[in-house]
């Protein structure tokens, strides 16, 4: 079987010269005798990758020496809960920005830990844009404000940071992170599963400026401390060792295209392929509002849902796989993350006209 045009969300496509790469390196990884999953996370081979890795994030990033990357595990969905165990002290309120089904479960978790404001929501509008920043009614003080860069579920975008007069910016960026330029100055903390845009699943990329991690509280467990990951490089315990090796793969791929401003460019017309038949007919309803729509998922509706599960059928007997809306809201969701091709958008964006010149 080919290899099919993949619009899953995540775990999602990967770029197909990474993954030769993961094979030819697989039995013997050069230099070390063995593959990487069977090495020492402390041998000397491994350590190069690691560090190899790190440099490439930063590099892309443009990260200044205030900034450590980490790579944990438990998924973005544990960052929901570490970020407030780790910057939200007693007495303190921290401010999130709510815009999609992501940002609820960050809340969620946060609330379980202490004292969070909601300084704005789009929840009444069902999530269809990001908010503007006139209505974001931030805390003077608050410890930090937080907010999901692009909603996978709802498939929205922000197309700049919220402006918080100072106070530090923490970001769940797991479906966009790598995908276009971004000042990465402006944020306290950066975090991201890496199944979309970065790697394979099992890792979760965090960038923190160190100067916030204060003192940590007396019970926080040791795994939960982002000190502890800071001081040990991430190798506090033995961290997924095949995971970190594939993202710095990726992150080469991405800096042989142009870096982020390359990858940018080209994630924004496999976006614009589809959104221009969204636009050109009134057979497709897409989900978010023009000004906040995402390059990363795009996400849209067919005029009754017997005509939707006609469309994943012979989508994917044309082998576009993965357009299934998410459970929770429905429909359909092109995902078109760093790795996927310009020519799989564009051959769902021929698929979708076809198909409405047949069912129209
Ligand atoms: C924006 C966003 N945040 C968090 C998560 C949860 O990530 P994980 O499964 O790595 O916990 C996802 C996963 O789809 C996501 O898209």
């Amino acid at each position: 079987m080919a290899r099919v045009h993949n619009f899953n969300a995540g775990p999602a496509v990967l770029p197909v010269e990474v993954l030769q790469q993961v094979q030819a390196d697989l039995v013997e990884m050069p230099g070390g005798g063995m593959s990487i999953m069977e090495m020492s996370h402390r041998s000397q081979t491994y350590e190069a990758v690691h560090e190899q890795t790190i440099a490439l994030i930063r590099e892309l990033l443009g990260l200044s020496d205030a900034y450590k990357v980490l790579f944990l595990q438990g998924g973005a969905s544990l960052q929901f809960s570490m970020v407030p165990l780790n910057l939200l002290r007693e007495g303190q309120t921290a401010d999130y920005l709510l815009t999609g089904g992501w940002g609820q479960k960050a809340i969620k978790e946060a609330k379980k830990v202490g004292k969070v404001h909601l300084a704005a929501s789009t929840e009444s509008e069902n999530f269809a844009r990001v908010a503007a920043q006139e209505e974001i009614q931030l805390t003077p003080d608050a410890a930090y404000v937080h907010f999901t860069s692009n909603e996978t579920i709802q498939g929205v975008q922000w197309m700049a940071e919220p402006e918080t007069n100072g106070v530090p910016l923490v970001v769940d960026a797991s479906s966009d992170i790598l995908s276009r330029p971004l000042d990465a100055g402006k944020y306290g903390l950066i975090y991201a599963g890496a199944q979309k845009n970065l790697g394979p699943s099992g890792v979760t990329v965090v960038i923190v400026r160190e100067d916030l991690l204060g003192d940590t509280p007396a019970n926080l467990p040791t795994m939960l401390d982002y000190k502890t990951h800071v001081k040990t490089n991430s190798l506090y315990n033995t961290p997924n060792t095949f995971g970190i090796y594939i993202i710095g793969l990726v992150c080469r791929w991405i800096q042989q295209r142009g870096g982020l401003e390359g990858i940018g460019r080209l994630n924004e017309q496999k976006a614009r392929a589809l959104y221009d038949v969204i636009d050109e007919s009134t057979y497709y309803r897409g989900h978010a509002q023009p000004s906040s729509r995402s390059r990363m998922n795009v996400t849209f509706r067919l005029p009754s849902e017997e005509l939707e599960k006609q469309f994943l059928r012979e989508a994917t007997a044309n082998e576009m796989i993965g357009l299934a809306g998410h459970r929770d809201v429905g429909g359909l969701r092109a995902s078109l993350y760093n790795a996927l091709p310009l020519e799989s958008a564009r051959a769902l964006a021929d698929f979708m006209r076809e198909f409405a010149r047949r069912n129209g």
